[in-house]
């Protein structure tokens, strides 16, 4: 595996083979590296000749009052992993790289960024969109793998590829879970002990309003005081920031549900903020 730090040399090193006919697939990642960014691994090195993963902290979408400081960061084990996963270029810059002094431009996708975690994360997904178009730019891929786990985050980055007429595919991939179904995300290992054990409660706040729905409950102020009802009463829950029922591609909350609906949350353990969602299509098995 090649490691590249340098933003030039990687746009180089894609254009040259994309110039003899190979395709790029390109999975962006923050690093602290678990089983959901490897099946987006997985399937990127079975869909391409080439594979780029790229390991940004990236500090424009952190909030001041958030964990850009202590976001988890190891090196050496994503190295390895990212080596098993047969992953051809690693793409890791430093921040002065991606941002010399004077940068001054940033991505906003309006609308979508200001929908659910919008609301709780002022300017988080004009610092996903702005990194996101940088990456794209350098990496050229044919391809990028998202998870579905971000789902707001993919509509964004779609929306962005769209708009700005950027020639890459965005593929999104299954939500990974631990076995009491809580999403894999790197922000688990902040959890206490106690508050690992009781985060399975939101894959079953998820689970009982599909099942609710596909059992023929379409009304959505059921659905939704169902959600808050299983994680409302959640002793080691201290915030709901929000459950509820949203429109696939508007993220707006659905009035009544038809053919398809998005089940999405955010709730704090602590300071630890997860998310998680669930699409349902009605009378056809979800995820
Ligand atoms: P990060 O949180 O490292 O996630 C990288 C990719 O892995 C994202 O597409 C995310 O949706 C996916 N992912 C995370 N947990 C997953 C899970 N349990 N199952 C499947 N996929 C999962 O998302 C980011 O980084 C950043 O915002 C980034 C896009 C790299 C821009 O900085």
């Amino acid at each position: 595996m090649q490691i590249i730090r340098i933003p030039r040399i990687m746009q180089d090193e894609v254009k040259t083979q994309r110039m003899h006919g190979k395709s790029i697939g390109f999975v962006p990642t923050m690093g602290a590296l678990h089983e959901g960014h490897k099946s987006l691994l997985r399937t990127s090195r079975l869909e391409n000749d080439i594979v780029v993963s790229s390991i940004f902290v990236n500090p424009l979408q952190f909030g001041p009052k958030e964990d850009f400081q202590r976001y988890p960061r190891d090196i050496e084990k994503d190295t390895k992993l990212l080596r098993e996963a047969e992953v051809d270029i690693l793409f890791l810059p430093d921040a002065s790289s991606m941002y010399p002094d004077g940068f001054s431009v940033s991505i906003d996708v309006e609308g979508l960024s200001e929908k659910l975690c919008g609301q709780f994360r002022q300017g988080h997904f004009k610092g996903v969109a702005t990194v996101v178009t940088k990456l794209f730019n350098i990496v050229y891929p044919t391809r990028a793998y998202l998870g579905q786990k971000d789902y707001q985050q993919y509509l964004i980055i779609k929306r962005l590829v769209n708009d700005l007429n950027m020639e890459v595919d965005v593929v999104i991939c299954p939500t990974q879970r631990a076995e009491d179904g809580l999403a894999m995300s790197s922000r688990n290992q902040y959890l206490k002990p106690e508050e690992r054990k009781s985060a399975g409660i939101i894959y079953r706040a998820l689970k009982s309003a599909s099942e609710k729905i596909k059992s023929g409950t379409m009304d959505v102020a059921k659905i939704k005081g169902l959600m808050w009802d299983i994680l409302k009463p959640e002793p080691l829950i201290a915030e709901v920031q929000y459950a509820g029922v949203y429109d696939v591609e508007s993220l707006d909350e659905l009035t009544e549900i038809k053919d398809n609906a998005l089940l999405a949350v955010a709730v704090k353990f602590g300071d630890v903020r997860l998310i998680d969602n669930m699409l349902v299509v009605c009378n056809k098995p979800s995820q």
